[in-house]
């Protein structure tokens, strides 16, 4: 019998030199001490003892199951000490390496656009004031002098949120919310998102961006909005650039105007970009309406003003001769890195 115990504490002890994992230990384990184990199987022998020995043979076991419980653990703890130096030496950090270099964003066309746009108008005095997107009918129309019938609010371009309520389609409202806080005189710049229900091209989306502007004093008069905007196209697209206001029809503004510059590519002269016109088309503009500073609080005898509406996105695909402007919201970074 003790012969039989010591060759089992001495296979177990040799097993355990082997073992380098937990699963390996756990084996051992299973294999001596366990239900089936040897030790168990050879409890079964203790019949054959005779009744005198069994105490000796008993406490001779239990030595034997206290060693091999004794060596197991030693053995454990030398694995999780191996595994744990192990993984500190796989996972230092080379503080030497040259690091990771960081990415760092953009700015999009559009804001670029704008903030040149900010840049030439603040320069000049103006604010800058935002206003809702979600916007009232009466500011978005009604106080614009666009009253219930007028074509400009049909249901085909404007998301109604609901009667009264709408996506702005302009971000000439905002003109209308900062005359009524009154606070005169106003020089004013709004950028802002608008919403349209039109459909995706080259040269629609049915979200996209606009800058308003208003200047609202005593004496200002149709050479000034003139002198104005001749002054921002010449900033923007270079001193060369010649304007010329068409005359046009908004119901906000009386006279109304759309401006164009002369192509800054051929000067003037046509070519592929201006299509052969020689001019390019960038905004509207007008006399603030009579009606419209009324509505807004503001006499119409004592105070005039100009206002102007102009396309970002469109000032951006010029500056940046950039032909879809499916691209500039596309998010496409091989785009974007370019501006
Ligand atoms: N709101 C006009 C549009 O969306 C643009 C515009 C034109 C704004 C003339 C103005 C303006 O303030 O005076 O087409």
């Amino acid at each position: 019998m003790k012969e039989k115990l010591e060759a089992i504490v001495g296979k177990t002890l040799e097993s355990l030199r082997e073992a380098h994992t937990p699963d390996a230990l756990n084996e051992i384990r299973v294999n001596v001490l366990g239900k089936k184990g040897d030790l168990k199987n050879l409890m079964k022998a203790m019949k054959d003892v005779a009744p005198e020995d069994r105490p000796r043979v008993g406490q001779l076991v239990n030595e034997a199951r206290d060693t091999i419980s004794e060596k197991l653990d030693e053995a454990r703890q030398k694995i999780e000490l191996d595994q744990m130096n192990l993984r500190m030496k796989q996972e230092t950090i080379d503080v030497t390496l040259p690091a990771k270099k960081a990415e760092i964003g953009h700015r999009h066309p559009n804001t670029i656009a704008l903030e040149e746009m900010e840049r030439i108008f603040v320069g000049m005095g103006y604010e800058v004031v935002e206003g809702p997107e979600v916007e009232y009918d009466e500011y978005n129309f009604t106080k614009l002098n666009i009253p219930a019938n007028h074509p400009a609010k049909d249901e085909q371009d404007t998301f109604y949120i609901t009667k009264d309520i709408v996506l702005r389609t302009q971000t000439s409202p905002v003109q209308a919310r900062r005359m009524e806080q009154g606070n005169l005189p106003i020089r004013m710049i709004s950028p802002g998102r608008v919403f349209r229900a039109d459909e995706v091209d080259a040269t629609h989306s049915p979200s996209f961006h606009q800058v308003e502007g208003l200047v609202i004093d005593k004496n200002i008069t149709f050479s000034d909005l003139k002198g104005t905007l001749e002054e921002f196209a010449k900033e923007i697209f270079g001193p060369d650039t010649k304007t010329k206001f068409r005359p046009h029809h908004f119901p906000f503004t009386e006279p109304s105007a759309e401006m164009d510059v002369s192509c800054f590519k051929c000067g003037g002269k046509g070519c592929r970009f201006c299509k052969g016109e020689g001019w390019i088309e960038i905004l509207g503009c007008g006399m603030v309406h009579p009606h419209v500073l009324e509505m807004c609080g503001i006499d119409p005898e004592q105070y005039t003003g100009f206002a102007f509406g102009v396309g970002l996105e469109r000032i951006a695909l010029l500056k940046y001769e950039i032909d879809d402007m499916r691209l500039l919201y596309e998010n496409d970074a091989r785009f974007l890195k370019q501006f």
